[in-house]
C-alpha cells in the first residue's frame, strides 16, 4: 500500500505541476509568506516554484480559522499546499476558505466528520488535489464536492465510509484518481461513480468489506486503467463481473477469499496487462478462465493460493505472458508439458515455497526467454543439468536455495554456472546467499560453491547423472551436448 500511496503522490505532483505552471504564467505575482506571528501555530514556507506551503498541525478549529482569516486578507496569495494534519477539526465550516487560491488541500488525521457544502465549493476553481485521508467521514460529502471541477486526485483513504450512494461524485468530471482504501464499504450503489466516467483512470476500493465485485457501479467506467479491489471479502468472481471495463490495464484482486476462477470471468477485459490474484484460496482454475486475455496479459500473480499443480491448461492461451508467480502454493509435481504452448515468452517464473520434489526432464525446454527462475524453498534433492539445460544460457538467476540438496557430482554444473555468473560482474544479480547441500557420507553440509569434489568419487562421471541408468547412446548424445555447451561458454 505504501508504494501505491507514493506513486499516487508522485503522479499527483506531476499532474499538479503542469497545471500550476500554466497558471502562474498569468502574471508575475511574487509570493510572500505572511509574518510568522500572524499565522501561528501554522507555518509558511515559499516553494521553489514560487507558491506557498502552509502547514497547521496539532491545533484546533479556532486557530485554523484565525490563520485562514489572515490569508483571506491577502487575496493575491497562491497557496500551493495547505496542509492541516493531526488537528481537532470535526467540522469543516462553510466559507472557511472563501476567496483563497488553494491548489492542493490536505486535511489528514484531523477527526473530520462533517464537510459543509460551501467549505470546498468556494475553492473549486483552483483545487487540483484533495486529501481527506484518515478522518471520521461516514459518507462521501457529495454537496461539498459538486463544484470541484478541476480536481484530478481525491484521497478518502482511512475513513469510515460504509456505503457509496448513487451520484456520490457527481460534478467531479475531471477526476483521474480516486482512492477509498481502508474504509468500511460493504456496498457501492449503481451509478455511484456517475459523472467521473470520462476521466477516471484509477480507482482503489481495496481494504474494505465488499463481498462481491461491485459490477453495476463499475460497468460504465470505460476509461478506467487500474482497479484495486484487494483486501476485501470477495468469495467468488463470476462471468460478467468485469463487464464494461474495456480499457482496464491492471486488476488487483489479491487477498480476498476467492476459491476458484471460473470460465470466461475476465473475458470483458481485452486490454488487461496485469492480473493479481495472490493471497486468495484458489484451488481450481477453469481451462477457459483467462479467455479474452490472450493479446495483452503479461503479468499474472497467483502466489499464496491452494493450487496443487501448475494450471497449464488455463495458461496455454496466454502467449504473451512474461511474468508468472506461483509462489507458496501446494505444487508438488510439474508435468512434462507444464509450459508447453505459453512458456517461450516467460522471463520471470516464481515457484518458490512449494512442495516440488523433482524437476522433470523436458518441462523447461521451451522456456527460452527465462531470466529469473526461483525454486527456493522446495523439496528438491537433485538438480540435474538436463532439466535446466535449455534455460542456463538466458537465465541470470536460478535460485535453488533452501532445498534439501544432496551433494552429488551432478551438482557440479550448477556450481560452475554460479561461478561463471560471478565472472560476468553481475554481482547484484548473483545470489550472495549460501546454497547448501548435504554430504550424506559425512553428515554435514557444504556450500555448493565449495563442493568437496575430491571426496565425491566423481572420476569418470563427466557431468552426468549418477542416479539413473542411461543407455550408451544417450550418454554419448549428452556428452556431445555438454561439449557444445562448454565450448559455447568458454569461447
Ligand atoms: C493523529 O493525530 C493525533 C493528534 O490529534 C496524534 O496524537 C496521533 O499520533 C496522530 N496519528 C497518526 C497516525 O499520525
Ligand atoms: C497439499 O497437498 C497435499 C496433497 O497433494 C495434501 O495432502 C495437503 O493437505 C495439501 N496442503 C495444503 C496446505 O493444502
Amino acid at each position: 500500500m505504501v508504494n501505491t500511496v507514493v506513486v499516487l503522490a508522485a503522479c499527483g505532483l506531476l499532474a499538479a505541476t503542469l497545471v500550476d505552471q500554466a497558471w502562474s504564467a498569468n502574471g508575475p505575482v511574487i509570493q510572500q509568506c505572511p509574518s510568522h506571528g500572524d499565522i501561528q501555530p501554522c507555518v509558511c514556507t515559499v516553494k521553489k516554484n514560487g507558491g506557498l506551503d502552509i502547514l497547521c498541525e496539532f491545533t484546533d478549529l479556532q486557530h485554523i480559522s484565525s490563520t485562514m482569516a489572515v490569508l483571506k486578507g491577502k487575496p493575491s496569495l497562491v497557496i500551493f499546499y495547505l496542509k492541516l494534519r493531526h488537528n481537532n477539526l470535526p467540522k469543516l465550516q462553510g466559507f472557511v476558505f472563501l476567496g483563497m487560491d488553494i491548489r492542493h488541500l490536505t486535511i489528514h488525521n484531523s477527526t473530520l466528520a462533517v464537510v459543509e457544502e460551501s467549505s470546498l465549493s468556494s475553492i473549486g476553481k483552483a483545487l487540483t488535489q484533495l486529501d481527506l485521508s484518515q478522518n471520521s467521514l461516514v459518507n462521501v460529502p457529495t454537496p461539498a464536492l459538486k463544484s470541484l471541477d478541476r480536481l484530478l486526485i481525491f484521497n478518502l483513504n482511512h475513513n469510515k465510509i460504509n456505503l457509496i450512494h448513487a451520484n456520490a461524485f457527481e460534478g467531479m468530471s475531471t477526476l483521474e484518481i480516486l482512492t477509498l482504501y481502508e474504509n468500511r464499504l460493504t456496498s457501492i450503489e449503481r451509478n455511484a461513480f456517475a459523472g467521473t466516467e470520462k476521466k477516471l483512470k484509477r480507482l482503489n476500493i481495496g481494504g474494505n468489506e465488499l463481498s462481491q465485485v461491485p459490477t453495476e457501479a463499475l460497468q460504465t467506467m470505460d476509461n478506467l486503467k487500474k482497479l484495486e479491489i484487494q483486501e476485501n471479502k470477495i468469495t467468488s468472481i463470476r462471468e460478467g463481473d468485469f463487464i464494461g471495463l474495456k480499457t482496464l490495464d491492471m486488476l488487483i484482486l489479491a487477498h480476498n477469499y476467492i476459491k476458484e476462477i471460473p470460465a470466461k470471468v475476465f473475458q470483458n477485459l481485452p486490454m488487461l496487462n496485469s492480473l493479481e490474484l495472490d493471497g486468495n484460496q484458489i484451488s481450481y482454475i477453469d481451462k477457459d478462465a483467462f479467455l479474452g486475455l490472450e493479446e495483452n496479459l503479461q503479468y499474472l500473480r497467483l502466489g499464496d493460493n491452494n493450487l496443487h499443480s501448475i494450471p497449464s491448461d488455463s495458461l496455454r492461451r496466454l502467449h504473451r505472458l512474461r511474468h508468472l508467480d506461483l509462489k507458496a502454493n501446494n505444487i508438488s509435481f510439474i508435468a512434462e508439458d507444464a509450459f508447453t504452448g505459453f512458456g517461450d515468452s516467460i522471463t520471470f517464473l516464481n515457484l518458490q515455497k512449494n512442495d516440488i520434489k523433482t524437476l522433470p526432464m523436458m518441462a523447461f525446454e521451451n522456456l527460452n526467454s527465462l531470466e529469473i527462475f526461483n525454486l527456493q524453498n522446495n523439496k528438491l534433492t537433485r538438480v540435474p543439468e538436463e532439466a535446466l539445460e535449455a534455460i542456463v544460457d538466458t537465465a541470470t538467476v536460478i535460485d535453488i536455495m533452501d532445498n534439501p540438496l544432496i551433494c552429488d557430482c551432478e551438482l557440479r554444473w550448477y556450481r560452475d554456472w554460479l561461478k561463471e555468473l560471478r565472472h560476468k560482474d553481475d554481482d547484484d544479480i548473483i545470489q550472495k546467499k549460501h546454497i547448501l547441500c548435504l554430504m550424506e557420507s559425512e553428515h554435514r553440509e557444504y556450500s555448493v560453491l565449495n563442493l568437496p569434489v575430491d571426496r565425491m568419487n566423481c572420476v569418470g562421471k563427466k557431468y552426468q547423472s549418477s542416479a539413473n541408468g542411461i543407455g550408451e547412446a544417450q550418454v554419448l548424445s549428452r556428452l556431445l551436448m555438454v561439449s557444445v555447451f562448454v565450448v559455447h561458454r568458454f569461447k
